[in-house]
């Protein structure tokens, strides 16, 4: 009988796959071979694989491209990268190379535009989309970009109240609209806190933006929280916003973008089979049918995708320190660094990713529970998408056994306070950038190293 791991994945996915071979009886991720890694760097990890971030964006931009040209679309796209999902510099970095535009949240985003133009990684002109409930900070400081040259500075107004602060402003100032999005049926409120009501926005813009010279509807802006997907809900919600974004377009001819947000979705299990290709070029064939039948311009397109720029390149690498069996059937991997505290998306929103071993993949199998270091119970990784459990190579203490979270590249390290204090003073793992040369060779450099204690309790006062 064959019981091996690799048997297990082989018989239950397509293997290999893309970002995912074998080379002997260990993991190549996106042809880099994790072990080598480890020899070198040790664990815990966070490894980002840059040239991901690229083609990601590449490959939005194209699939997008090839729609328009595709239905004689009459309209352009705009990738805009949403900034929350990774401030790091090495991903700006690696964003802006591709001729990209950025969706801001926050008044310390406007800081970070002031820092990538001193740095001459953006121009005054590129697209700065403009989001969230905004505190005067935050006005004030978009108002100082607008002031300082930055021609294309979208607020996004959340709520009719945010106007003021434009309004008093000595600028001309070109502004979005944020539709407050029904939720799905399951969830715990109907509309979206974020955004400004269906019914409100014609007479908001009619009574308040129209008759002020110094100000221009440009965008509207619709983000559904479940993402972009092939469901009654996705399409029913953007019906609605096209009926919005024609009965304004009627009234205003400035009116000519249309933001689908964020929301693309990425790889979280080894069947994932999404079809890209045909969800871009439905969205685009639904908005230009309706502006078609009502008789309006067709808008261009922004997104602003922060997952799936970024998510995909990211990997936590774990040693297994050690197993407990806890009873008959409950037995634990406890891991080298806390699972919370780097993947915090796993108990804040029960998130699986993808986790294999790095190495032993033709040992036996057993089902197992991952333990973290942390003392809190809520410190453990126990299924995966696809199943509601994980299996991985019989642990033998002669042997290290090495676990990957994949696919971790976006939010985790913004929602753990990356670098600050952590529960139980676990260190923030060593974060290592992987590259490849002109002519396809890996590089590799140490971004940060481990979090030190001197560090931690610096911050804590000490
Ligand atoms: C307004 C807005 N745009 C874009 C995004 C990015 O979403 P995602 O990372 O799912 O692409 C978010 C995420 O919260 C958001 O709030």
């Amino acid at each position: 009988m064959k019981n091996t791991y690799f048997d297990l994945i082989n018989q239950t996915y397509y293997f290999p796959q893309a970002g995912f071979a074998l080379t002997d009886d260990h993991l190549l991720f996106n042809g880099i071979d994790i072990m080598d890694i480890i020899a070198k760097y040790g664990s815990p990890l966070r490894i980002f694989y840059l040239p991901k971030i690229g083609a990601q964006i590449q490959k939005a931009k194209e699939l997008f491209n090839n729609s328009i040209e595709k239905l004689s679309y009459n309209g352009k796209y705009y990738y805009c990268f949403c900034t929350k999902s990774s401030h790091f510099s090495f991903v700006l970095d690696e964003v802006l190379k591709n001729k990209v535009h950025l969706e801001l949240s926050s008044a310390f985003d406007v800081d970070l535009v002031r820092k990538l133009h001193a740095r001459g990684s953006i121009s005054k002109e590129q697209f700065m989309v403009c989001n969230g409930y905004k505190p005067k900070e935050y006005t004030d400081k978009l108002i100082g970009l607008m002031k300082d040259g930055y021609k294309n500075v979208l607020p996004v107004l959340d709520n009719m109240d945010e106007l003021d602060a434009y309004t008093t402003a000595d600028v001309d100032v070109n502004l979005g609209i944020r539709i407050a999005a029904e939720e799905e049926p399951n969830f715990e409120f109907y509309t979206s806190r974020l955004g400004i009501r269906y019914s409100d926005i014609h007479n908001f813009y009619l009574e308040k933006i129209k008759p002020n010279p110094h100000l221009k509807l440009r965008m509207l802006h619709f983000f559904i929280n479940k993402g972009i997907q092939d469901t009654v809900y996705y399409w029913s919600e953007l019906s609605k916003v096209l009926g919005v974004y024609c009965e304004l377009r009627k009234v205003n001819p400035e009116l000519t973008m249309l933001n689908l947000g964020g929301g693309f979705p990425i790889q979280y299990s080894l069947d994932f089979n999404y079809d890209y290709e045909y969800m871009i070029e439905e969205v685009v064939r639904q908005i230009q049918h309706r502006c078609k039948d009502e008789g309006v311009p067709t808008p261009d397109l922004f997104t602003e995708f922060g997952n799936f720029t970024v998510g995909e390149s990211g990997v936590l690498v774990f040693k297994v320190l050690g197993e407990k069996l806890q009873n008959d059937q409950e037995r634990w991997y406890m891991i080298n660094n806390s699972l919370m505290t780097t993947m915090p998306d796993i108990y804040g929103i029960q998130q699986k990713f993808i986790i294999l071993p790095i190495n032993h993949w033709f040992r036996p199998f057993q089902r197992v529970n991952i333990g973290g270091l942390s003392c809190d119970g809520s410190d453990y990784y126990n299924s995966e998408v696809s199943q509601n459990q994980i299996n991985l190579p019989v642990f033998d203490k002669k042997e290290s056994l090495y676990v990957g979270f994949f696919h971790t590249g976006a939010y985790q390290e913004s929602l753990s306070g990356y670098g600050g204090t952590k529960h139980c003073l676990i260190p923030s793992p060593k974060v290592l950038l992987i590259n490849r040369d002109e002519v396809g060779n890996l590089t590799t450099q140490v971004f940060r190293e481990e979090q030190q204690a001197a560090e931690m309790l610096q911050i804590l006062g000490y």
